[in-house]
């Protein structure tokens, strides 16, 4: 962990958040839904188009030049909401951290930093989406998420930041 560093995202960082969206999308152990597949896919091309636009804001964790991972929120509209979308003007949660960096903390460091810039920009809430299963719900709870929507295999969590 000593050698990674986070940096605040930028915009030609957009392709490495769409890894980090298809991380996310197959963070089941086998799954391997193709990245064009994904990006081109609505449902989670709404968490990257036009990266990035007023009011997204992100942070890449980085060894050396290279990008391990990623945590960014967007403020999605009512008609365009996200998975974990629970009203205007709630920012809604994306993360993820290549494989072979995971389980080392970069995920919480990641969180922590988000969810900081959120509260100083004056957020009230932040929101996620959740798969039943996935074990960042453990993350999620002990950084303060809490359920507040459950859906079909997946819930809806939220942070107070103040
Ligand atoms: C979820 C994810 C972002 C977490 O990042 P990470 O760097 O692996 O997480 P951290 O190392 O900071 O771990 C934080 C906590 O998660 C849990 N955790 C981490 N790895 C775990 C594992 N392999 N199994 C079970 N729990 C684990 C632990 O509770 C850990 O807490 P600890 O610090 O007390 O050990 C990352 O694993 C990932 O990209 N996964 C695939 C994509 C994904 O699922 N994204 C989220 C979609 S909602």
């Amino acid at each position: 962990m000593n050698e990674i560093a986070v940096r605040v995202a930028v915009q030609d960082d957009g392709a490495f958040l769409g890894d980090m969206v298809v991380e996310a999308v197959n963070w089941r152990p086998g799954a391997a839904r193709p990245r064009h597949a994904v990006i081109t896919d609505p449902a989670h091309s709404r968490y990257l188009a036009g990266w990035m636009r007023p009011g997204d804001a992100g942070f890449i964790a980085v060894r050396g030049d290279e990008p391990v991972g990623a945590a960014w929120y967007r403020t999605l509209p009512r008609t365009e909401p996200g998975f974990g979308y629970v009203g205007t003007g709630v920012p809604e949660l994306i993360i993820g951290v290549r494989p072979i960096w995971r389980s080392h903390g970069v995920g919480r460091l990641l969180l922590q930093r988000l969810c900081g810039h959120a509260r100083s920009r004056g957020y009230v809430r932040i929101s996620l989406s959740v798969d039943r299963d996935n074990f960042a719900r453990t993350l999620y709870r002990s950084e303060g998420f809490a359920v507040v929507r459950s859906g079909v295999g997946r819930d809806t969590m939220v942070k107070r930041l103040s």
